[in-house]
């Protein structure tokens, strides 16, 4: 008998036999000691088969594209930029509206930072949600967005969500029903009778916010109980012991998803697991969450991928992409926060090889249907994140030594500093100090303005550029942070704001200037030479597949301080990038960065003929190229 049932049904069975072995595998080692995996499997399917039930055509369609087309998010084609909807747009249903902006600038990912409804007052920039299944009444509703992301996805642009798992609002219906003693959710968050094993546990835990928030674990006296509370005491860490957890925050994603939401951006991740005597980070049981929620949406909403945001050092990275049994099957994208650190490592000391040596070292030079975040800012702080065994190859360096050279360098306090930053989160015990600072301040913009020195901003416009330049050909998709097209400076306003005084990362997140972003075309000055700078970069990268996240990214060791060089081996050619960290000129022969004696190499950034293999490259203050061989 002909077998009549829909399309779309076989579908979800393909995809079910595709993926539940993996998820279920996941699962059985998380949860397989306390409870009935092929319960908790069958409960999965059901709730999968209501999400895929419940999905819109369209989006159907998208899934579609993305089985056919599974690398699409490696694209070289790929350009994310992040922003907060208030600040870009002022209402969700206005971001639209700039949306040929966008396109102009190349984009074709768009996260909207935190824009789900949060709890009122300070909210952690909107990372304590208070409903996963509304969108912040004051930026607009669930209809805007998916009014919005479909437009989006009609310019070729995929809307990015934050997904906060590893915590909710202490104002989240779930918390509260926790707080009032139903036993269904106190089981949701890790809540203790009495301070023992808080104790316990904080011998070995660090301190996310140890100035506003000290400490890991809260007391409520009308509960008499203490809270796991990792970062503010407003948001509940969630306990993923309980696989009823899993199903409610799995649940929220294929929501989200079926909202129009691609791409979730999983915040905190490596917090989402814990035990006794660790740091509570980085657990294995947290790559086997993220495989069985990654496999789970690739059954239900398989247009969609996941990215990490796990701000760890690098051994511990390294894992967010697959390694092992979860080589291809858990994240598709993680920040890659060590090259954001290296890079401003460098600028400061003028000197990559610790950055050479540490990504050469650490990191893998592909991962299986994964690939990194690149990105030079974002709206947290800098966490100075070099580790004391790598520091230590470089010795005299140390690894307390550069950290807290870093810290003084981007605060402005060390001698000759460029930066415009500050502090942030001074531990007193460990001596550790983090920064805040837009880009633009960081790279010296904001000073050299200051001083009214054209040389410096030159050189500020330089440094900025050169950042653009290393994420958009790296390995993996560039983050652009809104502003730092045009090289907005830090903003002050914040400490006026008593709901955002006491955080300072509020200072990197400046309103968008509308002026200059439009005035970028042609306007003369940092704003428009940065903008029509970005811009070309972000299209050149666009031309050359050598620049696709599924091509390795193989690190120089060029024995040149002040240079630091990556190689994409592409199928048809090999790009060399090539940039310098220094006010200075910086010449190295083409031998050492690997070129062909005899081969005419051209710059792709500039299209121009540059050299042949056997000559000098000769590169002026932060002079960036991307060497390919002419044909
Ligand atoms: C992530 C966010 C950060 C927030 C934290 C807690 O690291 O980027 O802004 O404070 O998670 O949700």
């Amino acid at each position: 008998m002909a077998d009549t049932r829909p399309i779309t049904d076989t579908l979800f069975d393909l995809r079910w036999q595709r993926s539940a072995p993996d998820m279920t595998a996941a699962l059985a080692r998380v949860y397989g000691e306390n409870c009935d995996i092929d319960r908790l499997t069958a409960r999965l399917r059901a709730l999968l088969l209501e999400k895929w039930q419940a999905r819109p055509r369209d989006l159907r369609a998208l899934d579609l594209a993305r089985d056919v087309m599974p690398d699409w998010f490696l694209s070289q084609q790929m350009v994310g930029y992040v922003f907060y909807i208030d600040r870009f747009a002022g209402r969700l249903k206005d971001v639209p509206k700039h949306i040929p902006y966008l396109q102009k600038l190349g984009v074709t990912y768009a996260h909207f930072m935190p824009c789900l409804k949060p709890r009122p007052g300070d909210s952690d920039g909107g990372y304590a949600v208070m409903d996963y299944g509304a969108i912040n009444p004051a930026l607009g509703t669930m209809a805007d967005f998916r009014r919005v992301t479909k437009q989006m996805r009609a310019a070729g642009i995929s809307t990015c969500i934050d997904m906060v798992l590893n915590h909710t609002a202490k104002e989240h219906e779930w918390a509260e029903k926790a707080r009032a003693g139903d036993p269904h959710y106190r089981a949701f968050y890790r809540i203790f009778d009495d301070a023992t094993l808080p104790r316990q546990y904080e011998q070995s835990l660090v301190e996310v916010f140890p100035n506003q928030a000290p400490g890991n674990f809260t007391f409520y006296p009308d509960m008499d109980k203490w809270v796991w509370t990792t970062f503010n005491e407003y948001q509940w860490d969630l306990n993923w012991e309980n696989p009823e957890v899993f199903l409610a925050i799995l649940a929220v994603i294929l929501d989200l998803a079926n909202n129009g939401a691609e791409v979730m951006r999983l915040d905190a991740v490596a917090f989402m697991w814990k035990r006794m005597g660790t740091n509570c980070q980085n657990l294995p049981e947290v790559h086997d969450l993220l495989q069985a929620i990654v496999q789970a949406t690739r059954i239900a909403a398989p247009g969609v991928v996941h990215k990490a945001e796990a701000i760890v050092g690098p051994r511990d990275l390294v894992p967010y992409l697959g390694q092992g049994r979860h080589a291809g099957r858990v994240s598709q994208f993680a920040y890659h926060n060590n090259l954001m650190v290296q890079f401003w490592s460098s600028l400061a000391a003028r000197d990559t090889r610790m950055m050479a040596d540490v990504l050469a070292r650490h990191f893998p030079e592909n991962f299986r249907r994964a690939g990194w975040a690149t990105y030079i800012r974002c709206h947290d702080d800098i966490g100075w994140a070099i580790d004391d065994g790598d520091a230590a190859r470089f010795a005299p360096i140390t690894g307390p030594g550069h950290r807290r050279f870093l810290a003084d360098f981007y605060a402005g306090r060390f001698p000759g500093s460029f930066a415009r930053g500050a502090d942030f989160q001074v531990n007193e015990e460990t001596g550790d100090k983090r920064t805040n600072g837009t880009f633009a301040s960081l790279a010296g913009l904001e000073a050299a303005l200051a001083a009214g020195d054209p040389g410096q901003v030159d050189l500020a416009v330089n440094r900025i550029l050169m950042g653009h330049a290393l994420i958009a050909s790296f390995g993996g998709m560039p983050l652009i942070y809104m502003g730092d097209e045009i090289g907005l400076t830090n903003d002050h306003s914040y400490a006026r704001d008593p709901d955002l005084a006491e955080d300072g990362r509020w200072m990197q997140r400046p309103a968008m200037d509308w002026v200059a972003a439009t005035g970028g075309e042609t306007a003369e000055g940092p704003a428009g030479w940065i903008w029509r700078g970005t811009r070309h970069i972000l299209a050149r990268r666009k031309a050359l597949p050598q620049l696709a996240g599924s091509v390795p990214t193989r690190i120089l060791q060029t024995g040149h301080p002040a240079l630091f060089a990556v190689q994409r081996p592409g199928d048809d050619a090999t790009l060399t990038a090539v940039f310098n960290f220094t006010e200075h000129r910086q010449a190295i022969d083409g031998i050492n960065l690997g070129l062909q004696e005899g081969q005419w190499y051209i710059d792709a950034l500039t299209k121009r003929p540059l050299l042949q293999g056997q000559d000098r490259l000769d590169l002026p203050p932060y002079g960036r190229v991307w060497l390919l061989p002419a044909t």
